[in-house]
């Protein structure tokens, strides 16, 4: 048997579209808030193998997703470089900043980054085992970009000027760290595929604030990088690359970095999307998150009319953003019923 999310990113029309949510193990769900107070904190969470592999699979017990994704977090990584990292409650996540040639060169070299990320290639080994047959499992990463616009800033931005700020005062230095990013992504991901990820994700949640040759520097090339070592070391890995808010940066964008996959987020019709962007291949998307807090009619006629978008084509129904924490848990279900039975 083959794996409704694998043959969707090999290509595969289906007549019922595979389905994951972003965020899918989350405050919405009593059973997440009840192990993440168990765990303390955030970042504990995402460190204690077993928890962590709970975690993920709760949505998968309640609801059946087709697909499980990887509980951790894209900026993991930037502390296994040596940043700081920690999460202030109820505000997001705060790191050491890096904003000069000397910052950048107090970071650790790549292959450092095994070291901190060791129990996230053990949760990833759990799920490998404990996950139904029919499910496919997710890895991810942060692309370079947006993991960079935190280490820059030191905390999440409306705008990310902190980081535009840098690339127009000291590009060398702007530019060596998306390389340093681009490298340690290539092995993070790379383990985490040893490890039995099946399919690995590019969230680039910030792509949308890169115009012109910015955007084909930074949100494009990078990804392409890494999806290219990634597929000469992992033959046949089907990759899938969200650069969240692209826009017009959508179309082409799975020929120019060889993702297999590219998931929309809610700004862009399904009707453009499926004319201008699915016919290179798989999209995942686009339900507007708000519908698992408003729910009724809207969520199930919105969610139809979103598979009868992309029917004729490759597709992995999914959210456009990740589900909130005031979503309502019954809203997913019957999400998931309208996809399934039409
Ligand atoms: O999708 C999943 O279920 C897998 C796990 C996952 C998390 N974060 C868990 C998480 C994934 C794939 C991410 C990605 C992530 N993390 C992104 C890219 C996707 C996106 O949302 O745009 C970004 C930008 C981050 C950074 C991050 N992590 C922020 C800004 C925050 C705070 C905001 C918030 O929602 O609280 C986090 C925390 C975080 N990551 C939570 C979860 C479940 C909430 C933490 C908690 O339990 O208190």
């Amino acid at each position: 048997m083959t794996k409704t999310i694998l043959m969707a990113l090999k290509g595969e029309r289906q007549a019922v579209p595979p389905v994951w949510m972003m965020r899918q193990a989350g405050r919405y769900l009593p059973e997440y808030r009840a192990t993440r107070a168990k765990a303390g904190d955030f970042l504990s969470l995402c460190y204690t193998p077993d928890l962590a592999a709970e975690v993920t699979l709760q949505p998968i017990r309640r609801y059946g997703f087709d697909a499980a994704i990887l509980f951790a977090d894209i900026l993991l990584i930037a502390q296994a470089l040596g940043a700081d990292l920690w999460f202030e409650t109820g505000e997001g996540p705060r790191l050491s900043m890096i904003t000069s040639a000397a910052d950048l060169a107090r970071l650790k070299p790549v292959e450092a980054v095994h070291e901190t990320l060791s129990p996230v290639y053990e949760t990833v080994r759990i799920l490998s085992e404990e996950l139904p047959k029919e499910t496919t499992l997710i890895g991810f990463a942060g692309a370079p970009w947006t993991v960079a616009t935190y280490m820059i800033a030191g905390r999440g931005t409306p705008d990310q000027g902190p980081a535009h700020a840098l690339k127009a005062a000291d590009r060398a230095t702007f530019a060596a760290l998306i390389d340093r990013l681009t490298e340690a992504t290539v092995e993070y991901l790379s383990a985490q595929v040893e490890a039995g990820a099946e399919v690995v994700k590019l969230f680039d949640s910030w792509a949308g604030s890169l115009k012109g040759a910015d955007f084909t520097d930074f949100a494009v090339k990078p990804v392409q990088r890494i999806i290219a070592e990634l597929k000469r070391r992992h033959p046949g890995l089907p990759i899938i690359a969200f650069p969240r808010e692209a826009g017009e940066g959508y179309v082409g964008f799975a020929r120019a970095t060889g993702a297999d996959c590219v998931a929309l987020d809610n700004s862009v019709s399904a009707d453009w999307a499926a004319e201008h962007v699915q016919v290179d291949g798989c999209v995942q998307g686009n339900l507007a998150p708000h519908h698992m807090v408003t729910g009724g009619a809207a969520l199930v006629e919105e969610t139809r009319r979103i598979v009868r978008a992309f029917a004729g084509g490759p597709h992995i129904f999914n959210l456009g953003h990740g589900i909130t924490p005031d979503a309502d848990p019954d809203s997913v279900q019957r999400m998931i019923d309208a996809v399934r039975e039409g």
